[in-house]
């Protein structure tokens, strides 16, 4: 890879792919600094399957057994620099953290360190936002570490909440937000990646 091109992604999840949608439409637009390379899910029924198809792009369905070994063959063979968690469920193996070495990034819908951790996932997030009585809410672009929800954060946007607002009506106007942040993350980590390599 020479530190002028785009850098390679993989996006992994397993949810409707809304995110990885963004993500695509992004890096085919003007800026180029990524690609995404392979998507990667937990399900052939996931919609992230269908943006594989529409884009073509290079998909992977982990099997039960076995799936961490598929996962890194994957990333290895579309030699891939970052791996971009899009609603992937399951947690991710320390061996695959330290094989991209700080390249693993996901995005949240919280603003982090609140509303993290085991369990805190989908509705239940935003079920727990309202509940807590907060005003303002929104989605954290971070680093993926051994513990759920606890690396670097990278990029955060926020919304207010509003009075009338339910679990679901917070869910869609986050979502949109995380559609703006992830990709402009990826791109800003993408150049900055490019520009640590240069002077390293
Ligand atoms: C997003 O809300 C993201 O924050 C969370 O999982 C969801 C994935 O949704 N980690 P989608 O599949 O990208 O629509």
């Amino acid at each position: 890879m020479s530190h002028g091109e785009p850098r390679r992604v993989a996006i992994l999840g397993s949810g409707t792919g809304s995110n990885a949608r963004a993500l695509v439409e992004y890096s085919r637009g003007a800026a180029k600094s990524f690609t995404v390379e392979l998507i990667i899910s937990t399900r052939s029924d996931a919609g992230i399957v269908n943006v594989a198809r529409e884009f073509n792009i290079p998909y992977v369905i982990l099997q039960k057994n076995d799936w961490v070994l598929s996962l890194e063959r994957g990333i290895d063979e579309a030699h891939c620099d970052i791996l971009a968690l899009a609603g992937f469920m399951r947690k991710l193996p320390t061996s695959t953290i330290e094989k991209l070495s700080g390249r693993v990034v996901n995005i949240h819908p919280a603003l982090l360190p609140k509303f993290g951790g085991a369990g805190m996932y989908g509705i239940h997030v935003h079920t727990a936002v309202i509940k807590a009585g907060e005003h303002t809410t929104g989605a954290t672009v971070h680093l993926v570490t051994d513990e759920y929800d606890e690396g670097a954060i990278l990029g955060q946007d926020s919304i207010q909440i509003l009075p009338g607002d339910s679990p679901e009506s917070l869910q869609e106007r986050v979502k949109r937000l995380e559609h703006e942040l992830y990709p402009r993350v990826v791109d800003a980590f993408s150049r900055e990646m490019g520009i640590r390599t240069r002077h390293a």
